[in-house]
């Protein structure tokens, strides 16, 4: 699928969001490894990335245009399914410590959902109409994820209130609940479905 963040004429400091790219996986590995450590490998939704393979057609990066450009920032899409229905799972997601506080974590999650409900047919199939997270239902809520408690299922201990949902039916609280309620089961990564990484 065509990106809708098109990269422009770079400004000096100005912060693009553009798809990944294979050349961005020692970056993007470094921004993760200083966001959560270690640690990370051992949280639950990992088990819904290990052996699988990120959307390349979904997956984003925050670049900042100063001097040397550099990612500064990335978000993650994977294939999974959720019962038997496909579904995205997006993270990690992380902006560089230094640059938090400025809206960018807010524009680089905002990119990357425009980017999943830009999907065509052949996209759906691999990523269905909803998107599933473990995170913070403060900080999401407000892009359209409702809580989905222990409807559904992830192959590990996970605190039921952080596993958030996104319909693809925007950012309309009420809609999203009713949708969301749609859902349910147990989430596994869907190896076999890739068709955009
Ligand atoms: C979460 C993260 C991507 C936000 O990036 P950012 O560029 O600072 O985001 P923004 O500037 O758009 O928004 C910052 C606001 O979000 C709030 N916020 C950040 N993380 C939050 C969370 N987990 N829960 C609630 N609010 C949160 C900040 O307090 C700040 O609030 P304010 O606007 O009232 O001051 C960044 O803090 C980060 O990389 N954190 C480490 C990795 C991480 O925790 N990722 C999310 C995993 S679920």
């Amino acid at each position: 699928m065509e990106s809708l963040v098109e990269a422009r004429a770079p400004e000096p400091g100005l912060v693009l969001f553009r798809l990944w790219q294979k050349g961005d996986a020692p970056a993007t590995a470094g921004i993760f490894d200083l966001a959560f450590g270690p640690g990370r490998y051992a949280k639950t939704a990992e088990r819904l990335r290990e052996g699988n393979r990120h959307l390349e057609g979904f997956s984003l990066v925050a670049e900042e245009c100063r001097g040397a450009s550099g990612i500064v920032g990335a978000a993650l899409v994977w294939p999974i399914l959720i019962g038997t229905k496909p579904a995205g799972l997006l993270g990690p997601i992380a902006i560089l410590p230094r640059l938090h506080g400025q809206g960018l974590g807010r524009k680089l999650l905002a990119a990357t959902l425009a980017q999943a409900d830009a999907t065509t047919t052949t996209d759906r199939e691999v990523i269905g109409e909803g998107i599933l997270l473990v995170g913070d239902l403060a900080w999401y809520g407000p892009f359209g994820f409702v809580g989905v408690g222990d409807r559904v299922q992830l192959p590990g201990p996970v605190n039921p209130d952080r596993i958030l949902l996104r319909p693809k039916s925007g950012t309309d609280a009420a809609a999203g609940k009713g949708a969301a309620g749609q859902w349910g089961g147990l989430a596994v990564p869907a190896f076999r479905n890739l068709r955009s990484g």
